[in-house]
Formats: C-alpha cells, sequence, structure tokens
C-alpha cells in the first residue's frame, strides 16, 4: 500500500530539513558547517548533511543510519559516505571533529545497554577535543500525551510526490518506565489506512543522561531546555546537549 521508499520520501515531506525556518535545525547547521569532519548518527534521510554539502562543506561527511530505505534515499548525494549500521556502529579511531544525533533519533536507545554501547562508539569515533550533540524530549513535557489522533494539533494532512492526499497522526500503545510505544498511522482522506509506523522511543531525564555521558568519558559543555537556548527547566520541552571528548 505504502511501500518504505514512499515511506522515506513522507519523512521529508513532514520534516523538511530548513535551518532557516526550523530553530531546531538552524541550532545544528553552523555546527556542522563549522566542523572539518563530521558525523551524523541515525541520518535517516541525509537531509542535514546533504544541505551542508549544497551549501560548501568540503570535509568529510559519514551518514549512518540502519533503515535501508532511507539510506536509499540519502545516496541520490553520492559525494556523501552514507553506511548502513546503529550508533553502536559507529566507527572507531575514525577522528571526527563533530558527531550529531538530530531529529530526536537519540529516543531509539531503549535500554541502558544500548545507551552506553552507543554513547562509546559515538565518543569512539570523535578524535580528542570533537564534540557530540543531540538532543532528546524531556520527560517533564510528557510530549507523549499529546500523541493522540484527538488532539488536531497532532494531525498533519498533505500530498505526497505522487499526488496522493494523505493524512498522518500518532496513537500512543503504551507508556512502560521512560519507554513509550506508539504507532504513527497513515490514511487517505477517507480514512483507510495505508501504512503503520511502530515505534518506541526513551525519555531520559536530565540526571540520568548526564550520568551516561561522564560514564562514556564526555564533558557536557552546553545544556538547553529548548531551541532559543533556554536553560533545562522541569518541564522541558527539550534537552539539547553539546558534549565534548576531552
Ligand atoms: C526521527 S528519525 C531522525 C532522522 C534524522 N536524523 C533527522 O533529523 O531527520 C530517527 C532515525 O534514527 C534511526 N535509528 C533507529 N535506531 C537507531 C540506532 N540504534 N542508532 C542510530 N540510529 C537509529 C532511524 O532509522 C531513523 O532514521
Amino acid at each position: 500500500m505504502y511501500s518504505d521508499s514512499d515511506a522515506a520520501a513522507l519523512y521529508d515531506l513532514l520534516n523538511p530539513w530548513d535551518p532557516e525556518r526550523n530553530t531546531c535545525d538552524g541550532f545544528y547547521h553552523p555546527l556542522v558547517m563549522g566542523a572539518d569532519a563530521v558525523i551524523d548518527v541515525g541520518c535517516g534521510t541525509g537531509a542535514m548533511l546533504t544541505l551542508a554539502r549544497e551549501r560548501g562543506h568540503r570535509g568529510r561527511l559519514l551518514g549512518l543510519d540502519p533503515d535501508g530505505a532511507a539510506l536509499e534515499r540519502a545516496r541520490r548525494r553520492d559525494d556523501i559516505a552514507w553506511v548502513g549500521g546503529r550508533a553502536v556502529d559507529a566507527p572507531r579511531g575514525a577522528g571526527f571533529a563533530l558527531a550529531t544525533m538530530t531529529g530526536h533519533a537519540f529516543q531509539t536507545l531503549l535500554t541502558d545497554d544500548e545507551v552506553r554501547a552507543s554513547l562509546a562508539a559515538i565518543h569512539g569515533a570523535l578524535r580528542p577535543g570533537g564534540r557530540f550533540a543531540f538532543e532528546t524530549r524531556h520527560p517533564g513535557a510528557r510530549a507523549w500525551e499529546r500523541w493522540t489522533p484527538a488532539n488536531p494539533d497532532d494531525v498533519t494532512d498533505l500530498v505526497d510526490g505522487a499526488g496522493r492526499a494523505l493524512r498522518y497522526g500518532h496513537d500512543v500503545d503504551s507508556v512502560v518506565g521512560d519507554v513509550v510505544t506508539f504507532r504513527g498511522v497513515l490514511t487517505d482522506t477517507e480514512g483507510t489506512v495505508l501504512r503503520v509506523f511502530g515505534e518506541s522511543l526513551r525519555f531520559l531525564g536530565v540526571a540520568a543522561l548526564n550520568g551516561f555521558l561522564a560514564g562514556a568519558g564526555f564533558v557536557v559543555e552546553e545544556q538547553y531546555g529548548d531551541w532559543d537556548l533556554a536553560a533545562v527547566g522541569e518541564a522541558g520541552p527539550e534537552i539539547i546537549t553539546v558534549a565534548r571528548r576531552p
């Protein structure tokens, strides 16, 4: 009904990478442009690195993601290395100046073991002095409570590249500890379900997150609670972190 490659294209329609319009993208873009070697972990369709290259980044760029269809879309740009794999597969000793995990990709790391192993691999992929920039949704904002068809702000109507009129929204199945399991549901305008995307995301709090970072050998340099660079509060909405490998 709706193929993996359709789904990858849909992701870009729903989440266009635009540093001038989206403050989150505007946070990362100068970091990427200012680093001579960048690994984007959980790069998805590769929009961030693709734009960096289009805008004149001449250094080493590598996108890493386990989703083959997303990477296939990223490969439209062939002067960037696109590698299949999870965060834990980040290449040790690669000497990157900057590692990123954008679009809340960090929240796909569900268990303590996966968080530890992923942070160790990212640390190992950086050169001494290299930085890791990423964000995770603050659990205090309870974002998942708004991921429901009852919330009109969570429902997006759009027309895809093939001219199909579509509706996309979310519904939560469970909240177990700090892991939220939910579905992204894609329908046509009559309500016929075309595709269901099941996903689980972890909502780590600030103390636990910083404990994992310290355990992996990172020093937190900057931490913000929102894209306007406000301090981290009790209610989020974000925990935006720039950590350094000493
Ligand atoms: C919401 S998308 C974000 C994509 C892109 N970074 C962006 O900002 O648009 C989350 C991505 O994380 C990837 N992912 C899932 N598990 C992962 C893991 N263990 N390590 C790295 N990436 C993972 C998914 O395949 C997906 O492409």
